[in-house]
C-alpha cells in the first residue's frame, strides 16, 4: 500500500472504539421522546395479560397508576390511553360518557402523572362500537364520515374535560382535525392539542392490538385507512392535517413505513411522530422468545431506525423498559 498512489478513504477510522462510535452517532435515543400506549379495561380487578402481546396488559384503574408512576420515573415523555369498555353499542356511547372507561382513566392518569409526563388519549370510536368500526354506520352499513365527525367532536369535549392534554385522532375520517379543533375552541379548550394520525395505513400489524381492545370488527378498514402501497398519499394526508390545525402529525405503523415517515418529516412544520404498533412489538417478542433474535438489540435497533428516518417521538410498547436501558447507558 505504501508505494501506491491510491490512498483509500477510511470510514472505518470512526468505528474503531466504543467511545468514538458513541461520539459520532447520528441518532440518539432519549426517554423524553418515547410515549407508552396503555390499555385500561373497564371492570378489571387487576392487570390482565394480552395473549398476543406478551409483557403488555390491560390495566385496571389501580394498576394504571403504577404503570404511570414507573414510566414517569424512567423519564418517559408521555402515555397514550386506550379504553376497553364492558358494553358497546352502534354509536359508541361509552366514548362520550364522562363516566366511560377512557374518560375515567384519563382523570386517574392525570392525577397519577402529576405533570411529570403528558397524558394523551386515543380519539376514535372503534373500541366503543359493537361493529368495531372507527365511525358510525349509515343505513347501508358504510362508515358515515360526517356523522362520525359529530361523534368525534363530542368525544373531544369529553376527553378535554377529563384532562387529556393531547387528543390522538386515529379514526382517519376526512375533516376530523378541523372538526375537533373547532369544537375544542368553541368550548374554550384552546390549549388542548391535537395529534393527528395522518398517514395511518390499513395494516395487518394492528392484529394484536385488536385482541388488546377486544375489537368487534368483522372485515377491514380499507375505506378509511390508507392503502399500504401509497407513499405520496401519506404525505398528502399529513399536509391536509397540518392545514386543518394539527399540532403533531403521525405515521403509523412505523417500521414498514419509514419512507413515508422520511417524506413527512422533511415537509412538516410541526412535530412528526411514529407509532411502532402492536404487530411490530409482537414479532420481535415472538422471535426473541424462540431465541432467534437478540431481544434488547432488536428493540433498540427498531426504535433507533424509526428516529433515524425522522420521527421526533415514538409511541412504543417498550417505552418504559427502553427508557430504563437508555438511562443505564443501554
Ligand atoms: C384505532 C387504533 C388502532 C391502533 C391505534 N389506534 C387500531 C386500528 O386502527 O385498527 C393500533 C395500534 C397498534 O396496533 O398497536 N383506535
Amino acid at each position: 500500500m505504501s508505494d501506491s498512489p491510491f490512498r483509500p478513504t477510511r470510514p472505518r477510522r470512526l468505528r474503531e472504539t466504543p467511545a468514538l462510535r458513541r461520539l459520532v452517532s447520528e441518532t440518539r435515543l432519549d426517554p423524553a421522546d418515547l410515549v407508552l400506549p396503555v390499555f385500561v379495561r373497564e371492570g378489571a380487578g387487576g392487570p390482565l395479560p394480552i395473549s398476543s402481546m406478551p409483557g403488555v396488559v390491560q390495566h385496571s384503574l389501580d394498576s394504571l397508576k403504577g404503570a404511570i408512576a414507573e414510566a414517569a420515573e424512567a423519564g418517559v415523555g408521555g402515555v397514550m390511553l386506550f379504553g376497553v369498555p364492558e358494553v358497546r353499542d352502534a354509536i359508541g356511547s361509552g366514548a362520550t360518557d364522562p363516566d366511560g372507561i377512557l374518560n375515567v382513566a384519563t382523570r386517574v392518569a392525570v392525577e397519577a402523572a402529576g405533570g411529570a409526563l403528558v397524558v394523551q388519549t386515543d380519539l376514535c370510536l372503534d373500541e366503543f362500537t359493537d361493529h368495531g368500526h372507527c365511525g358510525v354506520l349509515d343505513a347501508l352499513g358504510r362508515v358515515d364520515n360526517d356523522a362520525t365527525l359529530e361523534r368525534y367532536r363530542d368525544m373531544a369535549l369529553a376527553q378535554a374535560a377529563a384532562g387529556s392534554e393531547l387528543l390522538g385522532l386515529s379514526g382517519m375520517m376526512d375533516g376530523q382535525v378541523a372538526a375537533v379543533r373547532e369544537a375544542l375552541d368553541d368550548a374554550g379548550f384552546l390549549n388542548t392539542a391535537i395529534l393527528a394520525y395522518s398517514a395511518k395505513y390499513a395494516s395487518a400489524y394492528y392484529g394484536p392490538f385488536r385482541d388488546a381492545v377486544e375489537s368487534q370488527l368483522q372485515g377491514d378498514r380499507r375505506t378509511y385507512q390508507l392503502d399500504p402501497g401509497n407513499r405520496r398519499e401519506g404525505l398528502r394526508e399529513a399536509i391536509i392535517d397540518i392545514e386543518e390545525g394539527a399540532d403533531v402529525v403521525m405515521v403509523k405503523p412505523a417500521g414498514s413505513y419509514l419512507d413515508v415517515l422520511a417524506d413527512v418529516s422533511a415537509a412538516s412544520e410541526v412535530p412528526v411522530w411514529a407509532y411502532q404498533v402492536s404487530g411490530e412489538y409482537s414479532m420481535i417478542e415472538a422471535a426473541a422468545a424462540h431465541g432467534w433474535i437478540d431481544r434488547k438489540r432488536a428493540v433498540i435497533e427498531s426504535v433507533r431506525s424509526i428516529k433515524r428516518a425522522g420521527a421526533d417521538a415514538v409511541l412504543t410498547y417498550w417505552a418504559t423498559e427502553l427508557a430504563k436501558w437508555i438511562r443505564a447507558g443501554e
